[in-house]
């Protein structure tokens, strides 16, 4: 149990003498416009080398349960390494409860890991595995019963405890090596991408076992995932990362519901966001109105307000739908439904709204299933409350 503080951390691994040759040759040769596809070279690829993580300022509370998630390479690993201490740190300040801990080693900061390849020691058996730090640590050997069978009780693998790693299945695996984390009573756990590995039924029943577990042995945990259904059922707050850079911590609700830009928009919410774009934001008698394929839309006191605060002028916007806020309707838009996914519950729609395509979740209860075939036109709409409106530039909510 301990709080995590970082400080302006920021993290540069050295880069390879080859990538710095093949770098300088491509800033010799002129920079290639965007392609169409939306790939962007690498921008944390700088002369001083790699910069993983930047500007990261987080305050984790005692017994809290912190989520980091984003896209590959975009610094989670990295950012939990460094709480770990097996990452040094390039510049900023760690603290775990009060103490600086920079430079204090990884053994000392009573800290437990679990990585996403469980890392287990292939020739000693499951319990030998889980007691291996308290041996290591001199603790008695009655208390090292005590705490495996506790911590097997736990996580239920108190049949395997004397069988050896390569005669379990991935989500026994994952589980011994959740108990080796936590019979050590750590003040912290950290795990990485520890779903990562199993099939999609089992990712859903570890990932409850983990809500579980946690509110069994009640201490501070970071977690990082690039999955965001794992972020948003897991963590009291999320931490969103792009490119090294945080880009948003919040509750999950405040994530989904008031993400900051399109980015954490489209990050967060499956199936994803629709995002209308060029969409010309007008003002007419001191109202806000939206103009989306020749339908005109008064936007909601919720969003006038602010706008009218901060003097918004006429523009560009991007406006994001989700698709479960989009519900079938008399009148509204209307296109081609070209995919239907039955879902049991619901039903998932792509609908080519005149060459856009838009994704509406539609329940199924009391629903015609013959409205919603491929090839029918379907007419909808939404409910302007729930819309998010970014600045086309910067992508920032406007609200
Ligand atoms: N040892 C290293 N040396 C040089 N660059 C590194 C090293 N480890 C990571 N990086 C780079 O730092 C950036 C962040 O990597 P990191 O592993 O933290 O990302 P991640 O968010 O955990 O990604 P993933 O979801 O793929 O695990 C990436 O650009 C990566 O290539
Ligand atoms: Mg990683």
């Amino acid at each position: 149990m301990s709080s995590i503080t970082l400080k302006g951390i920021r993290k540069v691994y050295p880069i390879a003498d080859d990538i710095k040759k093949k770098k300088k040759k491509l800033k010799k040769a002129a920079m290639p416009p965007v392609p169409a596809d939306g790939f962007v070279p690498n921008l944390q690829i700088t002369d001083e080398g790699v910069v993983a993580v930047q500007d990261f300022n987080l305050e984790i509370k005692d017994k809290e349960f912190v989520v980091l998630v984003g896209p590959s390479g975009c610094g989670k690993s990295t950012t939990l390494r460094m709480i770990a201490g097996l990452e040094e740190i390039t510049d900023g300040e760690l603290y775990i409860g009060d103490t600086l801990s920079n430079s204090i080693a990884p053994r000392d900061r009573n800290i437990a890991m679990v990585f996403q390849n469980y890392s287990l020691y292939p020739h000693m058996t499951v319990s030998e595995n889980m007691d291996f730090s308290l041996r290591l640590a001199k603790v008695g050997k009655e208390t090292i019963l005590e705490k495996v069978q506790e911590a097997a009780r736990t996580l239920e693998i108190t049949q395997i405890l004397d069988r050896l790693p390569k005669a379990l299945s991935g989500g026994q695996r994952q589980r011994v090596a959740i108990g080796r984390a936590i019979v050590r009573n750590p003040q912290v756990i950290l795990m990485d991408e520890p779903l990562s590995n199993l099939d999609a039924k089992l990712r859903g029943q570890m990932r409850s076992e983990i809500i579980r577990l946690r509110q069994k042995i009640d201490t501070t945990f970071v977690y990082v995932t690039h999955d965001q259904v794992e972020a948003m059922t897991l963590g009291d707050r999320i931490v969103v990362m792009k490119d090294g850079f945080i880009q948003q911590v919040g509750t999950p609700q405040e994530v989904f519901n008031h993400p900051v830009n399109t980015f954490v928009a489209g990050f967060i919410g499956t199936p994803q966001i629709n995002f209308f774009h060029n969409v010309p934001l007008s003002v007419e008698g001191g109202e806000y109105y939206i103009t989306i394929q020749g339908r005109k839309i008064r936007l909601d006191e919720k969003h006038q307000a602010p706008l009218k605060a901060k003097g918004q002028q006429t523009c560009d916007v991007t406006v994001g739908v989700r698709p479960v806020h989009i519900s079938m309707a008399d009148e509204g838009f209307s296109g081609k439904i070209e995919v239907s996914e039955m879902m049991g519950s619901e039903v998932h729609l792509h609908i080519n709204l005149n060459g856009d395509d838009i994704v509406a979740v539609i329940p199924t209860a009391d629903l015609d299933l013959n409205l919603v075939s491929i090839g029918k036109d379907l007419t909808f709409n939404f409910n302007p409350k729930l819309i998010h409106v970014f600045d086309q530039t910067t992508g920032e909510n406007l609200i």
